[in-house]
C-alpha cells in the first residue's frame, strides 16, 4: 500500500509518499480502507518534535528521539473495513466506520489497522471527509466543554482560537449546550464564525483577550496565547480557565478552576458528535486538500497558524479527483 511518512522531525519535506507493507492484524484489530484522514495539529507537532513548553524531552522519550517512532502519521479517519482479526466480532468487511488511532497514529495510509474499539459505525448520511474532519477538534471541544467545565444553558462561553479545528467545534458545541458565545478570531474569519454560531466576535488584532473587561463563565484558549493569570482574570469566581494548549507548569498545576491535559479518545464521543453532524447540528469545517501527495501540503498550511477548521486527504484519490470534492 502507499503511506505518508516521516523518519526524522523536521519540516513539511520530510514527509515522503511510498510503498510500504499493508499493516498486520493483532487481536482486537480491524483493517480500515481508509477514504479520508485529517492532518492535524497533533499531525504537525509530532513531524516537526515542536511540543508544549517543557515538554520536549518527556514527549520523545514518549513518542521518539529523532523521529516519531510511529513513520506513518494521522489519527482520525473514516473509511470501510477490508479485515477484522479472528476475536472481533464487532464489525464486519464492508462496514462503513470512522474513529481514532491514538498514539499508533498511522491514518495518512491507503489501509491502517485499528482497535475495534476505537471505531464507530460511520452514519450514512455523514460523509468520509465530514467524519474524518470533525472528530479531532470535537472530541477535544465536547470532552473540555460539556464533561469538564459543564457548560449549561445561558453560561457565557469566549472561545480563543474560533476559526481553527477546536474552536470550531468549540463554538458550536458550547452553543448547542445553551452558551453565550464570544468568538476570538481574526477579522478574515469573521463571517464563519458568526455563521457557526458566535454571538459576539473578538479581532484580535484590536482587542487582546488579556485586555477585554467583560466576565465569562469558560475561558476556552485553543491557541496557547492567554497566560493562566490572564484567563483566570476574564473568568467569574466559579468560572473554568481550559488551557488546550498547556506548556508543563500549567498541566501540572492545572486543577480545580484550571483544566488541561489530553482530551480522551472515546468512542460514545464519536457517535455523539457524528450524530450532530447527521442532523446538521454540527458543520464539520473541512477541506479536501487532495490525495496522499498533499499531507506536506496539509503541514505546512498547519505551520502557517492560519488553518482554518479541518483539513483531510483522501488516500485512495489522486490530487486533482480529490480537491473537486470540494466544489
Ligand atoms: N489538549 C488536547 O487534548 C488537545 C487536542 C487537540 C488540539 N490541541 C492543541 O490545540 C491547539 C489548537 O489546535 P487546532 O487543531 O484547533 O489548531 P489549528 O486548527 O491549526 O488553529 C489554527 C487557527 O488558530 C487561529 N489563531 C492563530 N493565532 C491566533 C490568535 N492569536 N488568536 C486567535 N486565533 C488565532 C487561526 O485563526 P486566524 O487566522 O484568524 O488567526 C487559525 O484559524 C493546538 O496547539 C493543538 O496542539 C490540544
Amino acid at each position: 500500500m502507499r503511506a505518508a511518512s516521516i523518519e526524522r522531525y523536521g519540516p513539511p519535506e520530510h514527509v515522503v509518499v511510498s510503498d510500504t507493507p499493508t499493516p498486520e492484524l493483532r487481536r482486537g484489530e480491524v483493517l480500515v480502507r481508509v477514504e479520508a484522514a485529517a492532518v492535524t495539529a497533533a499531525d504537525a507537532r509530532l513531524r516537526a518534535g515542536r511540543f508544549p513548553k517543557g515538554f520536549a524531552l518527556l514527549a520523545r522519550l514518549g513518542v521518539g528521539i529523532r523521529g516519531p517512532r510511529a513513520r506513518v502519521l494521522g489519527s482520525t479517519l473514516s473509511g470501510r473495513v477490508e479485515r477484522v482479526a479472528p476475536d472481533v466480532t464487532r464489525f464486519l468487511p464492508g462496514d462503513e466506520v470512522a474513529g481514532m488511532t491514538g498514539l499508533r497514529m498511522g491514518a495518512h495510509a491507503e489501509y491502517v489497522a485499528v482497535s475495534a474499539s476505537a471505531l464507530v459505525r460511520k452514519p450514512v448520511e455523514v460523509k468520509n471527509v465530514d467524519a474524518a474532519g470533525v472528530l479531532f477538534g470535537g472530541t477535544t471541544a465536547l470532552w473540555f466543554l460539556r464533561d469538564r467545565a459543564g457548560v449549561k444553558a445561558g453560561m457565557r462561553v469566549l472561545v480563543n482560537g474560533a476559526s481553527g479545528a477546536v474552536g470550531t467545534s468549540a463554538v458550536q458545541l458550547a452553543k448547542h449546550l445553551g452558551a453565550t458565545v464570544t468568538a476570538v478570531t481574526s477579522s478574515r474569519n469573521r463571517d464563519l464564525v458568526v455563521r457557526l454560531g458566535a454571538d459576539r466576535v473578538v479581532d484580535y488584532a484590536e482587542t487582546p483577550v488579556a485586555t477585554l473587561d467583560d466576565r465569562f463563565d469558560v475561558v476556552f484558549d485553543a491557541v496557547g496565547n492567554v497566560s493562566r493569570a490572564e484567563g483566570l482574570r476574564l473568568l467569574v469566581p466559579t468560572g473554568s480557565l481550559i488551557l488546550a494548549v498547556a506548556d508543563l507548569l500549567d498541566t501540572v498545576r492545572a486543577r480545580g478552576r484550571v483544566l488541561a491535559g489530553p482530551a480522551p479518545q472515546r468512542g460514545e464521543d464519536f457517535a455523539f458528535l457524528l450524530d450532530l453532524v447527521a442532523s446538521g447540528h454540527l458543520d464539520p469545517v473541512t477541506e479536501v486538500v487532495g490525495g496522499l501527495e498533499s499531507v506536506r501540503e496539509a503541514h505546512r498550511r498547519i505551520d502557517t497558524g492560519r488553518k482554518v477548521g479541518n483539513l483531510v486527504i483522501l488516500p485512495h484519490k489522486g490530487d486533482d479527483a480529490a480537491r473537486t470534492l470540494n466544489s
